[in-house]
């Protein structure tokens, strides 16, 4: 992961980069996302999955044979209070390199945090659908995924080889995804929230069901 010099007021977040693709526009919407980030004085750093030596989540029940980069990529995200998670759109939903990585993670790593969505395609629809079931992957576990995302249509148009958007109506979007979830990681720090988040994850799951 490589890290940004820019503490601010603590927060940190990281970006999940959902392609492996040398010169995947995915990782550059992605970069944009952690811009937004920084600008309001989060500690940022990007994990990029092509860097990472990950197996296929296996069902988790032998963990002594795994590769070190799976626990760094724990460690990572576990140390984030926010996550943007970016992907392709690939066949109407998003990658399987990114599903793999979740996968081998979990609510340790993940329950509770703020997730925001950014998403690329090569075809004129956006990544909406592959932001649409990343969404439900935020809700089993238990993350905050912002209302705020940004999909990217024909991604090949609109980026330059550097990194730079042509579009500025888009680079605003995308930043704001980054914006918004360090925003929202720095509120769940403070004392008002966490106790709330106490009483909430405190409270029974099924209240009309329980007998005094
Ligand atoms: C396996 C695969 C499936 C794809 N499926 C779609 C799709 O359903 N809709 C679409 O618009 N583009 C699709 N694309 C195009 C990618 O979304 C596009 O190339 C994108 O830029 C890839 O992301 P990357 O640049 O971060 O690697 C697909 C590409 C691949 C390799």
């Amino acid at each position: 992961m490589k890290q940004k010099d820019q503490a601010g007021d603590g927060v940190v977040v990281v970006g999940i980069c959902g392609s492996i693709r040398r010169g995947s526009y995915t990782r550059m919407a992605v970069q944009i996302a952690l811009r937004g980030a920084q600008e309001l004085g989060a500690l940022t750093g990007l994990i990029d999955l092509k860097d990472y030596h990950l197996v296929f989540c296996d069902g988790k029940e032998d963990e002594s044979t795994l590769p070190e980069d799976v626990f760094k990529l724990r460690r990572e995200v576990s140390r984030a209070g926010g996550i943007i998670l970016g992907t392709p759109e690939y066949h109407g939903s998003f990658s399987g390199v990114l599903k793999n990585a979740l996968d081998l993670m979990g609510f340790d790593e993940i329950e509770g945090k703020m997730i925001g969505l950014v998403g690329v395609s090569g075809g004129a629809l956006g990544a909406v659908h592959a932001l649409n079931s990343l969404r439900a992957v935020g809700r089993a576990l238990h993350a905050w995924v912002i209302p705020e995302q940004a999909s990217i249509p024909e991604a090949w148009k609109v980026f330059d080889e550097s990194g730079t958007l042509k579009d500025s109506d888009l680079e605003k979007r995308l930043k704001e995804v980054g914006r918004q979830v360090a925003r929202f990681a720095y509120l769940h720090t403070s004392e008002k929230a966490q106790e709330f988040l106490r009483a909430w994850e405190g409270a029974p799951l099924n209240p009309g069901g329980a007998k005094e």
